[in-house]
């Protein structure tokens, strides 16, 4: 299915955009109006942009129904200051409670029964319960069209950032495994990050992968490494040099029974080779594929 985004419906783009483009971080803003009335809304169009300096970005949309928009948005243009609390799994339910349309001026912390605390520069408070919290100057409000459905950038530079202490780790980094991450995807879904879903690739920074390009060709052509195999033994400085100690009782035996039909061997050889490298076992998938 192709789809020209200018000729279906907002609620359509709206909801073939939601779906493509997860997971998406959640925002929680706490913003203020000249008047001292507190604001607490989720965004999930939100990222982190720039690291010097450290730029974050979420966009209150123009409602597609009528056209208005949000209160957050308003009070940012009104009062350039934001605190953006990062969501987690134990924060979830309340967070979506916040974005019940409420009147202008309800305060959805007391609605979502959230506590608020005083930031230390910012004037809107902070929610307590959050595991980080960002204090934000906005720098600029970047309107996206006048439209149902337009985007509004509020550009923020990040001033101060508030960490709990239990999900550091020894060194006082932030320990992936104890910030349970929720996400925004399409419709109604969330996902949520733990340790049963975290996993790691790893990243060479000195040496450049040689590519899927530069293996060799029963490698590059097998019908049963996957694209994720290919791209794991690419992502080496060089093809590996055959380590003649390398020896194990699998590999004896592919040897012994398939050595008489080198297609089949050729193939028991790669089935090896991939339960390695689904294992993260990348050297030895490599001592495996380069004894043919
Ligand atoms: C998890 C989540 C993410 C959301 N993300 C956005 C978003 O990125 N942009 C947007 O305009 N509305 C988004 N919404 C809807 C707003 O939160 C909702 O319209 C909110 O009530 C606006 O409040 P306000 O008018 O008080 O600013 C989201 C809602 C939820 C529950």
């Amino acid at each position: 299915m192709v789809l020209d985004l200018e000729k279906i419906s907002v609620l359509d783009r709206q909801n073939f955009l939601q779906h493509a483009i997860g997971p998406r971080p959640i925002c929680f803003a706490s913003t203020i109006d000249k008047e001292g009335n507190i604001n607490l809304s989720p965004f999930s169009f939100f990222n982190l942009f720039s690291i010097t300096p450290p730029i974050v970005i979420f966009s209150p949309s123009r409602r597609v129904r009528d056209n208005t928009t949000k209160h957050t948005l308003q009070n940012v243009l009104q009062v350039p200051e934001v605190v953006i609390n990062i969501v987690d799994f134990e924060l979830i339910q309340q967070t979506s409670l916040s974005s019940c349309e409420y009147p202008r001026w309800i305060n959805e912390f007391i609605k979502t029964g959230l506590t608020p605390e005083p930031a230390k520069l910012m004037r809107p408070p902070l929610v307590k319960e959050s595991k980080i919290n960002l204090e934000c100057r906005v720098i600029e409000v970047k309107p996206l069209g006048e439209k149902g459905g337009a985007g509004n950038l509020v550009i923020c530079e990040v001033l101060l950032m508030h960490i709990k202490e239990d999900i550091l780790d020894g060194e006082k980094s932030i320990d992936q495994r104890k910030l349970h991450h929720v996400a925004r995807l399409g419709g109604n879904w969330y996902c949520k990050v733990d340790e049963t879903n975290l996993f790691l690739v790893e990243k060479p920074n000195t040496l450049l992968g040689i590519g899927v390009d530069a293996l060799p060709g029963p490698i590059r052509n097998s019908k049963i490494l996957s694209g994720n195999n290919l791209g794991q033994l690419a992502n080496c400085g060089e093809i590996p040099a055959i380590d003649p100690a390398f020896q194990d009782e699998r590999l004896k035996h592919i040897f012994q029974y398939y050595s008489v039909n080198p297609e089949e061997m050729e193939n028991e050889l790669h089935v090896y080779a991939k339960e390695l490298l689904n294992a993260g076992r990348v050297q030895e998938a490599w001592q495996v594929l380069l004894t043919l």
